[in-house]
């Protein structure tokens, strides 16, 4: 409700609204300022006193840039352009008085008489430093669990090549051991058991570094199936699996970081190996959908499956159901897919799993 002048002189609420004004001045806690026409100060409230440093007798009647008359333009407080009608609104600026700084998100407005003519402005402003810095330690803890994960994805990766060392290593030992070659599988037993400290070290201390350079070529997905068909053939060996392979002919090239892809099949593979504890069969084949212009890769075990109400989870960084695991195989596999502009589906209906890895090709 607007009150005109003489309104104004019969109103009894009068006093009350003045005494409300005068404690908002003093109590809120919030910089307030008010404005007449000719950009002098009429008032101000204790809380912008404090925090902008100035004293309440020595500003009031002043003009606003004889109060900010130190500050360089683009660190004014307020411009007199409000007055024409210039609205702010969340304005984040940042202010300091006295080697404090103050973070404050700055509103102000017109006002206006009865008859809509501009008598004044005003500013408010709320201190956001401690929003501030519980933000910035949103961020840092953000930024420590994602250095977290990029430490872990790494040891991850370490872990792989030194499986297949270790498998090649048994194997070998294996051989030694038939052939009575003593001297020679004693190193191969010393060599198995530092392989087993370094998987211990990767995996107790998740080592923190930098990703290697990821480099897309164009990919032929056979080729790189083959070159790592001996590594699962080894895996399934110890698990008693078998292996199929379902060569197709004229499949497109894929645009891949191949060694990456490598990791992506080895993954999915070990899951499935490591799924049959009995022994069972593992089939790796590949189609290609024209239509769609992707090429499928389809990784079928005859493992248990995975239940319902876990498959939405195996995604998940950490997620894990083996005692030895660290539960981001497939989150490192989902993330090299997707980088590559592919998808990784997965289906289990009771009996056995499949991986459906869809690579768009060139
Ligand atoms: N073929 C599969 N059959 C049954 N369960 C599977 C299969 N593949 C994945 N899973 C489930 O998904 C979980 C997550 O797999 P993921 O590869 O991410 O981690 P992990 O294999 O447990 O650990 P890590 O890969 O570090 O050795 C597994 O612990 C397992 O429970
Ligand atoms: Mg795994």
């Amino acid at each position: 409700m607007l009150l005109r002048f003489p309104d104004i002189l019969q109103n009894p609420n009068l006093s009350l609204l003045q005494q409300f004004a005068g404690a908002f001045m003093k109590d809120i806690n919030l910089g307030v300022l008010l404005i007449d026409l000719s950009f002098h100060l009429v008032d101000i409230s204790d809380t912008a006193c404090r925090i902008l440093g100035l004293s309440r007798d020595k500003v009031l009647g002043e003009p606003l840039n004889a109060i900010f008359a130190s500050l360089p333009a683009e660190h004014q407080l307020v411009d007199r352009s409000i007055l024409d009608g210039v609205i702010v609104r969340n304005h984040a600026m940042s202010w300091m008085n006295s080697d404090e700084r103050y973070d404050l998100l700055l509103d102000s407005n017109i006002l206006k008489d009865g008859d809509g003519r501009i008598v004044g402005a005003y500013i408010m402003f709320k201190d956001v430093t401690n929003l501030r810095s519980l933000e910035e330690q949103v961020k840092r803890s953000d930024r420590l669990a994602m250095i977290g994960q990029i430490a872990a994805g790494t040891a991850h990766e370490i872990r792989n090549p030194l499986t297949s060392i270790k498998g090649f290593m048994q194997v070998l030992n294996n051989t030694f051991r038939e052939k009575e070659m003593d001297k020679e599988r004693t190193y191969t037993e010393i060599m198995l058991t530092e392989i087993n400290r370094i998987n211990d070290l990767v995996s107790e201390f998740l080592l923190l570094g930098k990703r290697k350079d990821v480099s897309y070529h164009e990919v032929d997905i056979h080729t790189t199936l083959r070159e790592i068909l001996p590594i699962i053939h080894n895996e399934a060996i110890l698990h008693n699996v078998n292996v199929y392979y379902e060569a197709t002919e004229d499949t497109p090239k894929v645009v891949a970081d191949r060694e990456l892809l490598k990791q992506v099949f080895l993954n999915i593979s070990k899951n499935g190996i490591e799924a049959m504890s009995d022994g069972g069969s593992l089939t790796i084949g590949v189609r290609t959908e024209t239509e769609d212009r992707v090429v499928l890769v389809e990784i079928r075990d005859s493992g248990p499956g995975i239940p319902n109400f876990l498959i939405d989870k195996i995604f998940d960084p950490f997620f894990t159901t083996k005692s030895e695991g660290t539960g981001l195989g497939l989150s490192v596999c989902q993330r090299i897919v997707h980088d590559m502009g592919g998808t990784i589906r997965v289906s289990s209906k009771g009996f056995g799993t499949t991986f459906t890895v869809c690579l768009p090709f060139s």
